[in-house]
């Protein structure tokens, strides 16, 4: 199975409030993207059929992007969205293969993607690509399991991160804003800790 089968395979079998990962109201990262001030042009890597753009188009937002390497997912999340569908964008991708018209966003939203790419080649991948794709001055959102999370993820083994950890796999040209720390309910009622951090693009 490859990894798109592999993630089809999981949203095909689930609705999406059900999944692990499921939050109806994701309020450190509305509130995080609400300190941006940013109001358009986000892309949100990995997400899947999440709420976050239930929340974001209800709220105002403008010229939204969702990418995922699951079809199945965003075909529920269009249907879903159908009377936003003018304000969003929708990708089936694997982030590491991604390519868009240069520096197009103001705002780059990842929560549980980056933490999947386990080998060095694919984070270098995907760095590039939010350096290529980002307006300079522009914002990234990375949220990951933190160190005292779990080591898998949906089945698949994953990276945790620290402040310290993540600053250093960003690089020099993003500065750190803001950490927080979230004990995530899943819909089975287990707890997972995230990190979120906020970035901005020098
Ligand atoms: C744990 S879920 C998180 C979903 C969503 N971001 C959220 O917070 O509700 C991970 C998501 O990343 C997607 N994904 C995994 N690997 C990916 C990749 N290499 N490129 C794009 N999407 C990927 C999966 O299909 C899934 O929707």
């Amino acid at each position: 199975m490859n990894k798109q089968q592999y993630w089809d395979n999981i949203y095909d079998n689930k609705n999406h409030n059900e999944l692990s990962w499921h939050q109806s109201m994701p309020k450190i990262s509305l509130d995080l993207i609400k300190k941006t001030k940013i109001k358009n042009h986000i892309m949100d890597i990995g997400g899947g059929a999440s709420s976050l753009l239930d929340n974001l188009c209800e709220a105002g937002y403008d010229n939204l992007s969702v990418l995922d390497i699951s079809q199945s997912a965003i075909k529920k999340l269009r249907l879903r969205l159908a009377k936003f569908n003018t304000k969003i964008t929708y990708y089936v991708c694997d982030i590491t293969k991604f390519k868009v018209k240069n520096n197009e966003y103001n705002l780059w939203y990842d929560r549980a993607v980056f933490h999947f790419l386990i080998h060095q080649q694919d984070r270098k991948k995907y760095l590039t690509i939010l350096k290529n794709t980002l307006k300079k001055k522009g914002f990234v959102i990375i949220a990951t399991f933190n160190k005292n999370g779990p080591n898998m993820c949906s089945g698949l083994e994953i990276r945790k991160y620290d402040q310290t950890k993540i600053c250093q796999e960003m690089g020099d040209d993003f500065k750190l804003i803001t950490a927080i720390d979230e004990n995530h309910l899943t819909p089975s009622g287990a707890t997972q800790t995230f990190g979120y951090f906020l970035f901005q693009y020098l």
